[in-house]
């Protein structure tokens, strides 16, 4: 008998038919009762397939009496209940190391985009403002100051790409990284001061709500950037909104926020931001192997009783 596999939210529909052909799944979401249909058939669930955008909630756990794994399509899992899922003896696994290189990449990208004012110029030449004037001069990437918030496996994906454009790197986590070259500054109010560019690359959840404060706002000053390729709730956004809207720092560019898919309507109208639909690991390589690992975390936890790329 094939293992039931219960399906939170919606997921690329690539990973939907390959669940459907390996496992017997069910898809939460399409039911308009989520509740009584947990309460009549959550029993006889032993997997779950889920993301960041859906999660699970020790409640939901709790209506799963039989679950023993959950396997997460993303590397970020802090909308899944990890202390409860621990409790209950549930493997919980996630998609790292897969999505790093073309996370990276994006974070260059915006990088780029907002010093240089790509997505800004592109708006210039289709509005036909060219044909009237040039172009006002933008800020140079090449041997600035870098500051990652998050020397993790994604931070250091960003570090090494920085490195081939002469950039000078520091990091701020909570505690130094072993082995690592790059200079740590213990307060991120001080590595702001010193950017030029402050990248957020850490982890989401309660531990890092809005460790980008309007004081570490207020420190990248008016000739910094920021650049998210994070979560929002790691950046305090109404202080981001407010400065940027006063010209406090210079720009900014977002992959992410506090309250997807809704964009704050003031960054709108602001020409010096650059807004991304939370597109970081959306290529088709990276995807599809992100979608791999989801099965192959549930082959491997159904043949061998352990996930393959359990969180930490
Ligand atoms: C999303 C991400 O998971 O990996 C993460 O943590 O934020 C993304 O890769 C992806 O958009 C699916 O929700």
């Amino acid at each position: 008998m094939k293992p039931r596999v219960i399906q939170i939210g919606r997921l690329q529909a690539s990973l939907e038919s390959a669940l459907a052909e390996e496992f017997d799944t069910h898809a939460l979401w399409r039911e308009s009762d989520a509740t009584a249909f947990l309460a009549r058939e959550g029993g006889a669930f032993t997997a779950m397939a889920t993301s960041a955008r859906s999660g699970a909630d020790a409640k939901l756990m709790d209506a799963l009496p039989q679950l023993r794994v959950i396997s997460n399509f993303g590397v970020g899992y802090e909308t899944i209940d990890v202390e409860a899922a621990r409790n209950r003896g549930i493997a919980v696994a996630n998609t790292p190391d897969v999505l790093t290189d073309c996370v990276a990449d994006l974070a260059i990208g915006l990088m780029i985009d907002v010093a240089r004012g790509l997505s800004a110029a592109d708006r210039f030449v289709r509005r036909g403002a060219w044909t009237k004037g040039q172009f006002p001069l933008a800020t140079r990437v090449s041997a600035k100051r870098l500051g990652i918030l998050g020397l993790g496996r994604i931070g250091n994906a960003i570090a090494k790409r920085a490195q081939g454009f002469d950039m000078q790197i520091r990091y701020h986590n909570r505690r130094p990284v072993a082995g690592t070259t790059y200079e740590h500054v213990p307060s991120l109010v001080e590595l702001a001061r010193w950017a030029d560019f402050l990248v957020v690359a850490a982890a989401g959840g309660p531990a890092t709500r809005n460790l980008v404060s309007s004081e570490v706002i207020d420190a990248l000053g008016k000739d910094g950037f920021l650049v998210n390729i994070a979560r929002g709730s790691v950046v305090d956004e109404p202080a981001l909104v407010q400065a940027l809207s006063e010209k406090q720092i210079a720009g900014a560019a977002l992959d992410v926020f506090v309250d997807e898919p809704n964009v704050p309507a003031a960054l709108m109208q602001l020409d010096n931001v650059v807004l991304l639909p939370h597109i970081a690991s959306g290529t088709h390589e990276t995807r599809n192997a992100m979608g791999n690992l989801v099965l192959e975390n549930l082959r491997a936890f159904f043949s061998t009783g352990r996930v393959l790329t359990p969180v930490a």
